[in-house]
């Protein structure tokens, strides 16, 4: 799995660098603390011993009514929303509690079921907030005296692995149990889901990548401890 996962980084860097970037790919669980040593550990090797941007990205649900959810279920979803990102955050403090004038941002990836909850997924809905507590909570630390912004980005329906119909894919649970991605029909039946969506269509991955693209530039420098609410084509109210 990890070869596979890999595989698919390593494809994405190089791609950058051919496109004249530099970029390396380290591929691992971030539930796992060395994998988390080990990242923060690569790119500072890197990067010639600084780190700019942290994204908290990696993430799925595993949904379910409240009165069935199993705490391994429940334990897996906080662990990865949530205490991952604290864990990665920790680790990369002596490289953002710095004072060399340079710009520093942190994104955490949220979600509409963090903002508005979301029926049959209560495990995911409290991680995408709390993950709103966490961002509002490390402004307030590292920018007085660091300069550190930290922002959320609140997503509703992207059109990703993680919402396509159900293609075989999946993503290894701590305990090593496969987790599939993708739900019945999936967001590539567009029709049935556009309805209720002010711009009447599913969001890309580059409407999302964008998205984090303007938090993390210079556009954004007066910016920090907001959650971006939301980048969702206007559903969920204006
Ligand atoms: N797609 C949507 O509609 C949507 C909406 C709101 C929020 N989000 C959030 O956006 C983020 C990205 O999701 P996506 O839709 O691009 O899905 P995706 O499946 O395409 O990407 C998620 C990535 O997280 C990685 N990942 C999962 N568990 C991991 C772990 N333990 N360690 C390391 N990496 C791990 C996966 O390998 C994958 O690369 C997630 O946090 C998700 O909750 C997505």
């Amino acid at each position: 799995m990890l070869k596979l996962v890999s595989a698919k980084a390593e494809k994405t860097a190089q791609a950058i660098i051919l496109d004249g970037g530099a970029a390396i790919a380290v591929a691992g669980d971030i539930t796992n603390n060395e994998a988390i040593i080990n990242l923060i550990e690569k790119t500072v090797g890197f990067s010639g011993g600084k780190i700019h941007i942290i994204v908290n990205n990696a993430g799925y649900a595993w949904d379910d009514p409240i009165e069935k959810i199993q705490d391994k279920q429940w334990d897996t979803i906080i662990a990865l929303h949530n205490t991952a990102p604290f864990k990665l955050i920790r680790a990369a403090a002596p490289y953002f509690m710095v004072k060399d004038g340079e710009s520093r941002s942190i994104v955490n990836i949220s979600s509409t079921s963090g903002v508005y909850g979301n029926a049959g997924q209560a495990s995911y809905a409290l991680a995408k907030a709390g993950l709103i507590g966490l961002t509002k909570t490390l402004a307030q630390e590292w920018g007085p005296e660091y300069g550190v912004r930290v922002n959320a980005v609140a997503f509703g329906a992207i059109k990703t692995r993680l919402t396509q119909a159900p293609a075989g894919e999946y993503v290894v649970r701590p305990d090593g149990t496969k987790h599939a991605v993708g739900f019945h029909g999936g967001y590539d039946e567009e029709e049935k889901w556009v309805g209720d969506i002010p711009l009447r269509r599913i969001g890309s991955p580059t409407d999302a990548a964008q998205a984090i693209l303007a938090v993390v530039s210079p556009l954004f420098s007066y910016v920090t401890g907001q959650t971006i609410m939301k980048v969702s084509g206007g559903k969920g109210g204006m």
